[in-house]
């Protein structure tokens, strides 16, 4: 585990090198996870993924669960190819990204997550030749899976910002603190983002957030800022059960305008995007998946 902490934390600070120039845009990238599985990670990808969208940003969903497509399935799609295509079989990101509302573009992990552990140098020229497509993104946003895997903390260390999403329930305020401080010692991020997700009120959500905030201060001098809240909502229910994100079927929702709000923070300036975003997390993804 040290050695790992001890690779993460000097990786984060390399910056791969680009070898063509870089794009202007200037991406922001955020992984969205979790300690515990099942508290809505997806649903805030795909609906924070959309609001983001149909603000004009131009937003790319990586879907990088290990397990079932998810994001695919909120969206009631169905990939012919994922990651794994374009890592073995010669497939370019672009034909394996799929459009989806609000010209939101998705990138199925599918088994080609698994594969980033694998990589030989052939694959690796594929995964920079993506760049130049990524480059374009506003947003890249991750759905991770959930807890402490190596997997899911490849990721998380890789992307410059985290959400990380809780429920009230004290399992996943547990779990987010574990996560919360092995995060804490890699010194990766400065800070995280946090979203309390099925609250069933705003002073439960606000609860809920200051404790993990308090235990984090007092024993982990981290910082866990609370950027926004959902409520439990039957919409978001009936939403995945009918493949249709909320944020589009259900616009005025309790849910959906909490995924706005969520989104404006975002876009508000509070956190500064650097350059070159992109760059360094395929360059991070390279070294912390050897
Ligand atoms: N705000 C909410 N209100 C009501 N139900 C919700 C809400 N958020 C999530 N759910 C329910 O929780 C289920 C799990 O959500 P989701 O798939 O987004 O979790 P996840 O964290 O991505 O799970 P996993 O760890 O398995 O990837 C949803 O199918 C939905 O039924
Ligand atoms: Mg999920």
């Amino acid at each position: 585990m040290r050695d790992q902490a001890y690779k993460l934390r000097t990786l984060a600070h390399r910056v791969i090198r680009p070898r063509v120039q870089v794009d202007p845009t200037i991406t922001r990238v955020i992984a969205i996870t979790s300690g515990k599985g099942g508290v809505g990670k997806t649903n805030l990808s795909v609906n924070l993924g959309l609001a983001l969208a149909r603000m004009g940003k131009r937003v790319f969903l990586f879907d990088a669960d290990l397990g079932l497509a998810n994001v695919e399935v909120l969206l009631g799609l169905n990939p012919p190819h994922t990651l794994y295509d374009v890592l073995y079989r010669g497939k370019r990101l672009e034909d394996v990204v799929v459009t989806g509302p609000f010209n939101l573009q998705i990138i199925p992990g599918g088994t080609g997550i698994q594969e980033l552990a694998n990589l030989d140098s052939s694959q690796r020229e594929r995964l920079i030749d993506m760049l130049s497509y990524l480059r374009t993104a506003e947003f890249l946003l991750i759905d991770t899976g959930a807890g402490i895997s190596r997997s899911v903390l490849g990721f998380v260390a890789a992307a410059r910002e985290v959400i990380l999403v809780v429920t009230p329930e004290p399992t996943s305020l547990t779990d987010a603190y574990s996560l919360i401080k092995i995060l804490a010692r890699y010194k990766v991020h400065s800070e995280i983002g946090l979203v309390i997700n099925r609250a069933a009120s705003e002073r439960e959500a606000a609860e809920a957030a200051v404790k993990l905030q308090l235990v984090c201060g007092k024993f982990l001098r981290f910082t866990v800022r609370h950027i926004g809240s959902i409520a439990e909502d039957p919409v978001v229910i009936r939403a995945v059960k009918n493949q249709e994100p909320f944020v589009l079927v259900e616009p005025n929702s309790v849910a959906a305008r909490e995924v706005e709000a969520i989104a404006r923070y975002l876009l508000s300036g509070e956190i500064q995007p650097a350059a070159g975003a992109v760059d360094s997390f395929i360059g991070r993804l390279f070294r912390l998946f050897r």
